[in-house]
């Protein structure tokens, strides 16, 4: 079993914990699982989330259940097994910044010192393997150095992101249990990326994957600037429209979040093509209607053979959370075949395919088909 521990309780844990239980009833195929065709140590099965986290007064104490039934709908058939997980109260910091929700923090009541604490003896009680951070998109910056860090939370909260403070809980845990625990960062919170919390992990024989998973147009933009710049081809210019009606577009609209998005996405043009085309790439508007269904518009001009241009249009909608909750399945059972292995730190073969800004901080954004080979060789597969 691969026990799940997940921070932060929209749309896309509900989306896992529910599409996990349905693939466990029979009821729904694995697709949108990346290695579900191949023959794994973990089954996706044998994936559960024993707890989730949040900040949001409307959450917490309640069940996965009455959440995803907000998130799904009264009509869908939420399974009831999700009555069992109860939405605990996590670490706030500066990260409902700009929400429009009434929130708390364990820190405010007991500091953070004692909070991180906390939470590391919550989860030797709840022994997760791997714990996965879908928070809100933050404000957040690197400590890339493990005093500094170790010093913020300590000190109190100065300049500490929440997902910091959860990669910070995870560590201390790993060392209360003496085992180490797989730390997955979905959001464009630099966790993989700073080179502080690789270190604190490898201390712990534990792993971080990170940082921001790529789901939607991004892996797609990579994919096709991969096949230009194999084929030689100049690209011009790249313009990627993200349009969307969920609460994590709505946070976007908060410019200090936005930038964060923006960052982690921008990267592939120059890592993949070698230069840095103009290109404009962000999440651009929040229109409710379109709800998780983003509208994705794509365009990318080019030069090809004997100076002629071409161009290439895309339009797409594309739901949104289940497209990151399929991929977490995966993360999840690699956190803990990556444990097994006794790797140390983070792991470059699995961010460079699962994640938009992969860790380490040196490590260079390849597409995401180049990527893919590059994990079924770690893993001793053949396509
Ligand atoms: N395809 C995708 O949906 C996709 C892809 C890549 C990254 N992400 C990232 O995944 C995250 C979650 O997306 P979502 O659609 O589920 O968003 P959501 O808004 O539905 O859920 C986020 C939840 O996190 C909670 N939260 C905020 N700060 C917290 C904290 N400090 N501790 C615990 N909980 C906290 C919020 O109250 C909310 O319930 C976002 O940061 C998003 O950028 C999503």
């Amino acid at each position: 079993m691969v026990r799940v521990v997940v921070l932060g309780t929209g749309y896309v844990a509900s989306h896992l914990a529910v599409g996990l239980e349905r693939i466990r009833k029979g009821l729904v195929k694995p697709y949108g699982v990346p290695l579900a065709k191949y023959d794994l140590p973990y089954r996706v099965e044998d994936v559960r989330v024993v707890a989730t986290y949040d900040i949001d007064v409307a959450k917490i104490g309640k069940t996965l259940y009455d959440v995803a039934r907000e998130v799904f709908g009264k009509e869908y058939p939420v399974p009831e097994e999700l009555k069992g997980i109860k939405v605990r109260e996590g670490i706030k910091l500066n990260s409902d910044k700009g929400l429009n929700i009434k929130a708390r923090g364990l820190e405010e009541e007991i500091g953070l010192r004692e909070a991180v604490e906390r939470l590391a003896d919550e989860w030797v009680e709840l022994r997760p393997d791997v714990v996965i951070n879908i928070i809100s998109t933050e404000e957040a910056k690197a400590f890339n150095d493990v005093e500094a860090l170790r010093k913020a939370i300590e000190g109190g909260s100065e300049g500490v992101s929440a997902s910091h403070a959860y990669a910070y809980a995870a560590y201390l845990y790993a060392k209360k249990v003496g085992r180490g625990v797989a730390f997955v960062n979905a959001i464009p919170t630099p966790i993989a990326n700073d080179p502080a919390v690789v270190k604190l992990f490898e201390d712990a024989n534990s792993v971080v994957f990170g940082d921001d998973g790529a789901t939607g147009a991004t892996p797609l933009t990579a994919d096709l600037l991969e096949h230009l710049a194999e084929r030689n081809r100049l690209v011009e210019f790249i313009v990627q429209f993200n349009i969307g009606g969920n609460t994590d577009f709505l946070a976007l609209t908060v410019p200090e979040r936005n930038k964060m998005k923006e960052f982690t996405k921008s990267s592939i043009v120059k890592d993949i093509l070698g230069y840095d085309a103009p290109h404009y790439i962000k999440p651009t508007g929040y229109l409710e209607p379109l709800g998780d269904k983003k509208f994705v518009a794509m365009h990318i001009e080019y030069l090809s053979f004997n100076g002629f241009r071409d161009s290439i249009f895309i339009n797409a909608r594309i739901n949104d959370s289940p497209a990151l909750a399929g991929m977490l399945v995966d993360l999840a059972r690699l956190g803990k075949i990556a444990l097994d292995r006794g790797v140390k730190g983070t792991l470059y073969e699995v961010n460079a395919f699962f994640m938009k800004k992969p860790g380490p901080a040196d490590a260079r954004n390849i597409s995401k088909i180049v990527a893919f080979a590059g994990l079924m060789k770690w893993l001793g597969l053949r396509r």
